[in-house]
Parts: structure tokens; C-alpha cells; sequence
């Protein structure tokens, strides 16, 4: 039975851009491109320090890619930085996190986080979001000193729960973590929330919801 679900962190249950949207009159009138950007650039630096097996933590990483983002983007203040790095440490959860996880945990699932984030960063952030008491496990990559899509990473669940890789459902808005789930053996649901189109064809999710809130609705 697929009983075990796995979520992505950032983006799929918490919103990346809520740090910016909070501090948008201190940043500037290009708020959102920097939040784009600095986004853009703390997934980048996770792909090409894998690859190099130069590992930094998702931390360090959010903070360059932060400076460049606002090195980059005109009109920018540059002094906003500190409150964006405090409000990161806080993200909005998305509205139906924790009614979704609630449903989870209702019908005896499993769950869990897996993610990039170092394990203070997710510690903070599961506690300030108020989810804690929804998940069984917060797993970090930052042991493994590797990121999503390794398959080691993937491979922490299965390892942990001693189970079957066909028995984890795994969400994520990140469409290339979906891929990498998906390639490791997972049951893949892709959270296009932004309406995206598809990509990575060879490697397709087994479902595509507009927010999470369709994964109980549907159930
Ligand atoms: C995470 C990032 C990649 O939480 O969204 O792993």
C-alpha cells in the first residue's frame, strides 16, 4: 500500500517568495525579480557543487545566492538583506499544508520531509510554520554533503523506513526533483502551482496537482 509521503521543503510546502513579498517596500520596485532570482541562483549553486563535490550548506548557499540577486537587479537595497535572511529562516507555509498533513496523518500515512536545507534551517522552519507535530521525520541531505537529485538522497527514506522504493508518494513543485524521484523509483506528484509546462519528458510525474490540497481531495 503506498502509505508513505515525502514532501520537498521549499517551494512545495513552504513559499520561497514570502521572505521578499514581506520586506518588498524595503527592497525596491524590482522585489519580485530579485526573489526570482535569488531562487534561481540557490538551486544552481546546489547543482554545480554537487557535481564538483564541492559541498557548502543550504544555508551558506541561500545567503551568496541572496548577494547576487541583489548585486544583479537595479534599484535594489542592498541593505535589505538581513531582514530577507531573517525572514527565510520563517517562511509562510502554504494554506493547506498542515490541513493536508493532518489528513495524512488521519489515515495512519507516513510522513516526512526531505530536502536541501541544512537541519537548522528546517528545524526552524517546520516549528515556525507550526508542523512539527505532523511529520515523523525532517530529513536533511546535509549528512550525504550532496543535493537532490544524488540518488543517495532520495535513498535516505528508503534506508530509514526499510522500505520499498514503490512505496513513497513524493511531492515536490520543483519539476527536476520530481525527475530525480521519479528516477530513483519513487511515485512521483508534481505541485505546479505556478502552471508551468512540462519538461524532462523520459521522466514523468504520476501526477500533476495545482496545489496539495488535491492530494487528499482525490485520494
Ligand atoms: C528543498 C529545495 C530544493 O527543499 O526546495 O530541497
Amino acid at each position: 500500500m503506498l502509505n508513505c509521503y515525502v514532501f520537498d521543503a521549499y517551494g512545495t510546502l513552504f513559499d520561497v517568495h514570502s521572505a521578499v513579498k514581506r520586506h518588498e517596500d524595503m527592497v525596491g520596485p524590482n522585489a519580485a525579480r530579485v526573489s526570482e532570482i535569488w531562487r534561481a541562483k540557490q538551486l544552481e549553486y546546489t547543482w554545480t557543487r554537487s557535481g564538483m563535490g564541492r559541498y557548502l550548506d543550504f544555508w551558506q548557499l541561500t545567503e551568496q545566492a541572496l548577494d547576487f540577486a541583489l548585486a544583479a537587479v537595479p534599484d535594489t537595497n542592498k541593505d535589505a538583506k538581513k531582514d530577507l535572511l531573517d525572514a527565510y529562516r520563517s517562511l509562510d507555509c502554504y494554506p493547506e499544508v498542515p490541513e493536508v498533513l493532518r489528513q495524512l496523518k488521519d489515515r495512519s500515512a507516513r510522513t516526512a520531509i526531505l530536502s536541501n536545507g541544512s537541519p537548522e534551517m528546517l528545524d526552524t522552519a517546520v516549528k515556525s510554520a507550526g508542523i512539527s507535530d505532523l511529520l515523523d521525520e525532517v530529513f536533511s541531505v546535509h549528512p550525504l554533503m550532496l543535493f537532490k537529485t544524488s540518488p543517495e538522497t532520495y535513498r535516505m527514506i528508503t534506508d530509514y523506513w526499510k522500505i520499498e522504493r514503490d512505496r513513497v508518494s513524493f511531492q515536490s513543485s520543483n519539476r527536476w526533483d520530481i525527475a530525480g524521484a521519479v528516477s530513483f523509483g519513487f511515485h512521483g506528484v508534481w505541485i505546479n502551482r505556478t502552471g508551468q509546462p512540462d519538461e524532462y519528458p523520459d521522466l514523468a510525474p504520476d501526477r500533476i496537482l495545482e496545489d496539495l490540497s488535491f492530494l487528499t481531495a482525490s485520494n
